[in-house]
């Protein structure tokens, strides 16, 4: 199968140009003008953007979590991450307390082997490192191509691990050439305000929101960014929220300490005044919470200022019926909100349309970091000769409403109902093959393939 793009506005990280795009296979051939190379099948994109498929490194799919399973499937969540632009996720396996990383590994294959229609890889999260799983981080780095290897700092009970864990795996993961990426924030401090705010009987979701405050948030940064200096281990702080958090990691650079950042859309665009209403609220209640409307700034200057490099969505959908799970307490709504459709288009509307970043800069921190942090570039992550053909054709002028009623994800509401959005996905290629067209998936679960990923360096 060969495809001619004609007249595509190619834009990368780098670069914005008018050129044809010739796949052939799987992967581009050439670029250039006035192609002439016969193809199977000719699109003309005049008129529109063309950027490179979208990575988001941060997705929870058919995942066990908080008594419940997240509502997208490996099916169903790469297909509604398609229709969003976004051609290629990560998901995280939860390796189970005293079992082997292997162990969750083959789980979590259980669940996604010829059940994605996108690409896709995992992290592993590490919650129990001990002598045993000490030995399992090379084979999955050398063997696997998983070479990023999620903690958590909260989650007390279930997926927390203690400083002493974390510093051995940082030096083990450092050795063998990974990442630590880490959800920062203090659980000790979370689980002391939660439990005192259930015995004072204040269990709406606005008490998630003040159970997790900013301060839980920035204290957990900066010592994970010390002990990540310390060990050398590259670091990668997920779904960074607030200003304290972030100046954790601005402070670092006067050592020339180098550390990754991601924040998600909803940090940029929703904040917590969202969690003043009753029950409504839970659809929100995802950890870290929505902040203040000062963070919002501080995140969007953080992208300019090369601090965040990573504009994610940490995808964890539940159905309503499992968000009410917690409606007598709000420690029991499952955590986490769907956005791995909206995410590239929402980025697009409230960021390069309202002026608050570049086209360049948006496929840098959409695309190309995700690629380039998680060892995939430049095989995913940019349009030049070689690289995968995964492509978005973009109308940056298509004006549409979301809604939980048009989309393609397995949840029957949307955290963002009726927002007007300026600019629609409208093309989406998938290693060479046609994948979203005319709003319809073209192509089956098993196409996604899983992507072995290479060593990685704190330099990008
Ligand atoms: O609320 C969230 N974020 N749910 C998913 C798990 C996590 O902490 O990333
Ligand atoms: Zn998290
Ligand atoms: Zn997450």
């Amino acid at each position: 199968m060969s495809i001619l793009i004609k007249n595509a506005r190619v834009v990368t990280a780098t670069d914005d140009y008018v050129a044809d795009i010739f796949i052939e296979g799987e992967t581009i051939k050439a670029i250039g003008n006035n192609l002439s190379e016969k193809a199977d099948k000719k699109i003309d994109a005049s008129g529109k953007l063309v950027f490179p498929g979208g990575i988001d490194p941060h997705v929870h799919l058919d995942m066990p979590f908080m008594g419940t399973y997240s509502s997208d499937n490996y099916e169903t969540g790469t297909r509604a991450a398609l229709f969003g632009g976004t051609t290629m996720v990560i998901d995280f396996i939860l390796q189970k307390q005293g079992n082997s990383l292997q162990a969750a590994l083959e789980e979590w294959r259980g669940r996604s082997d010829n059940n994605c229609i996108g690409d896709y890889s995992f992290h592993m999260a590490v919650t129990d490192f001990n002598e045993n799983t000490k030995k399992e981080i090379q084979g999955l780095i050398e063997k696997e191509g998983i070479v990023s290897f999620k903690t958590f700092m909260a989650y007390k009970g279930a997926l927390m691990i203690d400083d002493r864990q974390m510093i051995g795996l940082m030096e083990e993961v450092k050795k063998h050439g990974g990442l630590i990426n880490v959800h920062a924030t203090n659980g000790d401090m979370i689980d002391y305000l939660v439990a005192k705010h259930r015995v004072e009987g204040k269990l709406s979701p606005l008490y998630h929101y003040l159970s997790q405050p900013e301060i839980t948030e920035a204290e957990a940064s900066e010592r994970f960014v010390d002990m990540s200096y310390y060990t050398g281990c590259p670091g990668y702080i997920v779904h960074l929220t607030c200003e304290g958090a972030l100046n954790a990691v601005r402070n670092a650079t006067r050592r020339n300490q180098k550390m990754f950042v991601e924040t998600c859309i909803q940090y940029l665009i929703l904040d917590a005044s969202l969690y003043e209403q009753n029950f409504e609220g839970a659809k929100w209640v995802m950890s870290p919470p929505l902040r203040q409307k000062k963070d919002q700034d501080t995140l969007w200057a953080g992208i300019n200022q090369g601090l965040v490099q990573v504009v994610a969505t940490d995808h964890c959908p539940f159905k309503w019926e499992q968000k009410l799970m917690g409606k007598d307490d709000f420690s029991k709504i499952p955590n986490g909100h769907p956005a791995i459709e909206n995410r590239m288009e929402l980025l697009y509307s409230e960021g390069v349309n309202k002026g608050k970043i570049t086209l360049n800069k948006y496929v840098e921190v959409a695309c190309t970091n995700p690629a380039k942090i998680f060892g995939m570039f430049p095989r995913k992550g940019t349009i030049a000769v070689g690289s995968d053909a995964d492509i978005v054709i973009f109308d940056p002028n298509e004006k549409h409403k979301l809604s939980a009623k048009t989309h393609h994800m397995n949840v029957d509401y949307s955290g963002y109902e009726g927002w007007e959005v300026t600019g629609k996905v409208k093309t989406v290629l998938l290693r060479g093959k046609v994948a979203i067209e005319n709003n319809h998936c073209k192509i089956d679960k098993g196409y996604g393939k899983f992507i072995k990923r290479n060593k990685v360096s704190d330099k990008i």
